[in-house]
């Protein structure tokens, strides 16, 4: 007889109740089993909830204090685009009193005409606008920022554009002192846009201000500099050349880059593009691809770390509108 043939028989001697129990028994004990998985099974999910991934429960720091920096790239004088620039002044007027700093990043003077000799090959001189335009141009712009930013400290870096001006002088005298001096007086860019009686203070791109390269200079951790780099991924190379945070125009177009590096930590670069004519006669022949906007930075007061921003200006109307005024 087989093993199985054994078992039935002993168990047919068992009623169908008898049966009903033990099966009942035995279900009872695997259920218990599975409950007991199931609870450790709880048991770990708990203790990885509570585990080493939990979050500090810091405050949030207060506010503190904090001022606005209005940066702007080229305007260009008498090719100011008029659309561009009447959108970055009723952003100026929305942040009022907030700004306590106005940086002014060169090329604010087009001088084109007689004093761009020093053109590469290529340029198609201008002819529809004098010197004297030009001058009047950028004053305008100046009685502006002054008045919409009355309690604003300004700073004006020389742009390669107002450099001409000090090139041609050189050019006419040939080495004459007396005659540079009188030039100097007539046509400087300090002295056509009164920059002393207004209280605005000139930085010479020859001249170098506690650091290293001429023209640059250092507010807190932020530098700034028209700049004079040409080609694609300039603010790349700006940080790598300042190894620190800096602003800078001349290239006419929005960039901005942040990097880490070992002796800096996290640094940027940006440039805000430029408030100038998109497509500017003299580059008739070449189509650009230059951007217009301005920066501004909210500073903390105490520290003067900052938060940059470039604000684009597309098309007359500034992305910033509407939100000028919570500032
Ligand atoms: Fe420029």
């Amino acid at each position: 007889m087989a093993k199985n043939d054994l078992i039935d028989s002993a168990y047919s001697d068992y009623s169908d109740e008898q049966k009903g129990r033990r099966d009942l028994e035995r279900l009872k004990k695997h259920n218990a089993r599975l409950q007991m998985i199931c609870d450790q099974q709880s048991e770990q999910l708990e203790s990885m909830k509570k585990a080493k991934f939990s979050f500090s429960k810091q405050r949030p720091q207060k506010p503190g204090k904090t001022f606005l920096r209005f940066i702007v790239p080229d305007t260009h004088g008498s090719l100011v685009d008029q659309a561009a620039i009447t959108a970055m002044f009723a952003d100026l007027e929305r942040m009022g009193s907030s700004v306590r700093e106005v940086i002014l990043m060169g090329d604010h003077l087009e001088c084109g005409g007689f004093l761009a000799q020093h053109h590469v090959l290529g340029y198609v001189a201008q002819s529809e606008y004098t010197f004297a335009d030009d001058v009047m141009a950028a004053n305008a712009f100046l009685d502006e920022v002054q008045r919409l930013a009355p309690k604003a400290r300004v700073y004006y870096l020389e742009g390669n554009h107002e450099n001409r001006i000090e090139r041609w002088i050189v050019d006419q005298v040939l080495g004459h002192a007396k005659d540079a001096a009188f030039l100097h007086k007539m046509f400087s860019t300090k002295n056509v846009l009164g920059l002393d009686k207004r209280g605005i203070q000139f930085f010479s791109s020859g001249e170098k201000y506690g650091l290293r390269v001429p023209g640059a200079i250092k507010l807190g951790p932020c530098h700034f500099l028209h700049g004079s780099n040409h080609g694609k991924d300039v603010a790349r190379k700006m940080a790598g050349m300042f190894g620190g945070n800096v602003v800078f125009a001349h290239v006419h177009t929005q960039q901005s880059v942040t990097v880490r590096t070992v002796s800096s930590g996290e640094i940027g670069a940006w440039c805000p593009g430029c408030v100038c004519q998109l497509q500017p006669l003299y580059r008739h022949s070449t189509i650009t691809d230059w951007s217009q906007g301005y920066g501004l930075q909210i500073v903390r007061s105490s520290t003067l770390d900052f938060l940059h921003c470039n604000v684009p200006l597309i098309d007359g109307q500034s992305l910033l509108q509407g939100f000028a005024g919570m500032f």
